[in-house]
């Protein structure tokens, strides 16, 4: 159903109903953004957080700016380029699971400082709805109580998670059973209070510290006080015409997205057809690159210099279009050489959400991992993130998702590892047109291209270009992932030009809104259960 009054999608039910009752109520994007931010926290554990880290776009239709907030983590002061290697391998449990995954978490800071420059609201307004979902309960929705079981063995372990999540005589609370998280209450009324002190200070800070420690972490009081998000500006590019406003470093994603979006203007694609078999093929040669020079160029702009003019020009694209060969891979070795690794199943959750007035947020966040690094800390309903392992521990061997990186994207103190996310706003003459952005963690990138790319070269609404089929390519391995959706002709066709095809899981998971003659229009990804688009009712007033 369009809409006028605005318009929220995000991954969990009551999380986007609290979006829209903050516009109801005249809250702007970025007051229901906060507002579904803290609230996924309650709903959503597994990649809601207060721990965790993200990126949050505003597009500020009064004053038509667009600002990138980066609450990305950083590594803690102690933190230091070798800290994973043990007898010269990662020690990759360590790297995930121990308190030393843990990142100085992001998350409080950035959507109290977004809100207080942004929003119109009190933090007061836009917090209470998630700590009256956590005092009062909610139903644990058919995704959270299947994602409690499947992720039992490693969350019982832990006596935070174990007392929250699952009954102290064993076995599973049932779907709709009413789960209340009054520690976390009691953690979001302290932030309520006493603003980013409430998390970053005093009791709520000595237990996470102590929590930290106790898994074997080296963050400090310190390190929490002194985070602060910052505010960049966000990187541009253009697409059929349209603009692109996307997320600059420490994120790869909107380079990345860019640069492939520019490779892709030199194909005929519109005219080709949306998944033949020649269009993949040229969008996945496109990822190749993209992903190729992820590995070498890119980290955090505070500590590396990163070539992002040359990276995101029409030039560079042209040259890379010019390497491809119409009907024959090529290979990722000669691109560039490098190692493999299985994928484990990951955890970020995107939202989106548009006001009446046109202001947009697009905001991915994460715990990086499922329920971050398994650890919740005790009294406080807080879940850690296990964000170090997006750091390239060592030059060359592969981050969870398979990525590899090397010095760009080497541990130092008070470093944000690089990201993937990449929160998207696209503009049509100037107008607001599309927000999109998903989680996946490598495949977020290629996931976020291929739904714009559906949307402006092949022209589905954004209904259409979100149940539409996926493929993905990142370099290494040099394997093309597909959803069932792609036809099996397809495939083998891309197989005779040399391309190995696998098969299986789903890519990605995107929430979005279009506006298509000032109406708005949402989607929620299908590929995950939970997510809800809810269109705020126009003001009576
Ligand atoms: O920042 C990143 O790129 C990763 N930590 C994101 C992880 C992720 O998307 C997990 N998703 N399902």
């Amino acid at each position: 159903m369009p809409a006028t009054a605005g318009m929220v999608s995000s991954e969990e039910k009551f999380a986007s109903q609290i979006g829209a009752q903050i516009l109801e109520k005249g809250g702007n994007a970025v007051d229901a953004a906060v507002a579904i931010g803290f609230a996924l926290s309650v709903t959503l554990p597994k990649a809601g957080n207060l721990a965790g880290g993200g990126f949050m776009m505003i597009h500020d239709a009064k004053h038509q700016k667009n600002t990138a907030i980066d609450y990305r983590e950083t590594a803690p002061g102690k933190a230091h380029r070798d800290m994973y290697i043990v007898d010269g391998q990662v020690d990759q449990n360590m790297l995930r699971y121990s308190g030393k995954s843990t990142a100085v978490p992001g998350t409080v800071a950035g959507l109290i400082y977004a809100q207080k420059k942004y929003g119109k609201l009190t933090l007061s307004e836009v917090i209470t709805p998630a700590i009256r979902l956590a005092e009062e309960g909610f139903p644990i929705s058919w995704g959270l109580s299947e994602s409690l079981k499947a992720r039992a063995k490693r969350l019982k372990a832990d006596a935070g998670f174990a007392k929250v999540f699952y009954p102290a005589k064993g076995g599973f609370y049932p779907h709709g059973y009413r789960l209340i998280r009054k520690d976390l209450a009691h953690t979001l009324k302290l932030i309520r209070k006493k603003g980013r002190d409430g998390f970053y200070k005093g009791e709520v800070a000595d237990k996470l510290i102590r929590a930290i420690t106790r898994f074997g972490g080296i963050m400090t009081k310190d390190d929490l006080s002194n985070y602060r998000p910052t505010e960049r500006q966000p990187v541009t590019g253009t697409y059929l015409g349209y603009s692109i406003v996307t997320m600059p470093p420490p994120s790869s994603g909107g380079v990345h997205l860019i640069q492939m979006l520019n490779t892709l203007e030199n194909f005929p694609l519109a005219k080709w057809g949306a998944n033949r078999a020649k269009t993949i093929q040229v969008m996945v040669e496109a990822m190749r690159s993209a992903y190729a020079d992820r590995s070498y160029y890119l980290g955090d702009p505070d500590f590396v210099k990163i070539p992002v003019k040359q990276l995101t020009s029409k030039a560079y694209a042209k040259h890379i279009s010019e390497q491809i060969t119409l009907g024959k891979a090529r290979k990722s070795t000669d691109v560039k050489p490098g190692n493999l690794t299985p994928y484990e199943s990951p955890q970020t959750t995107h939202f989106s959400v548009i006001d009446k007035d046109g202001n947009m947020v697009s905001n991915t966040y994460t715990l990086n991992y499922s329920y971050g690094s398994g650890h919740m800390v005790a009294g406080t309903g807080i879940v850690l993130n296990n964000e170090m392992d997006d750091f390239s521990a060592k030059p060359g061997v592969p981050n969870g998702y398979g990525l590899v990186g090397g010095e760009a994207n080497s541990v130092q103190p008070g470093k944000r590892p690089l990201s993937s996310m990449t929160p998207t706003l696209v503009f049509k003459d100037g107008q607001p047109f599309l927000a999109t952005g998903s989680p996946g963690g490598s495949t977020i990138i290629t996931v976020t291209m291929e739904t714009i790319v559906n949307v402006l070269a092949f022209d589905m609404n954004i209904a259409a270009a979100t149940a539409w089929p996926r493929f993905h390519h990142q370099w290494l391995p040099d394997v093309v992932f597909v959803e069932p959706g792609i036809s099996e002709d397809t495939n083998e066709k891309l197989r005779e030009m040399g391309y190995k095809i696998k098969k299986g899981r789903t890519l990605g998971n995107t929430q979005s809104i279009q506006v298509i003659n000032g109406m708005q229009f949402g989607s929620a990804d299908p590929r995950r259960p939970g997510g809800t688009v809810v269109a705020a009712k126009a003001s009576t007033k």
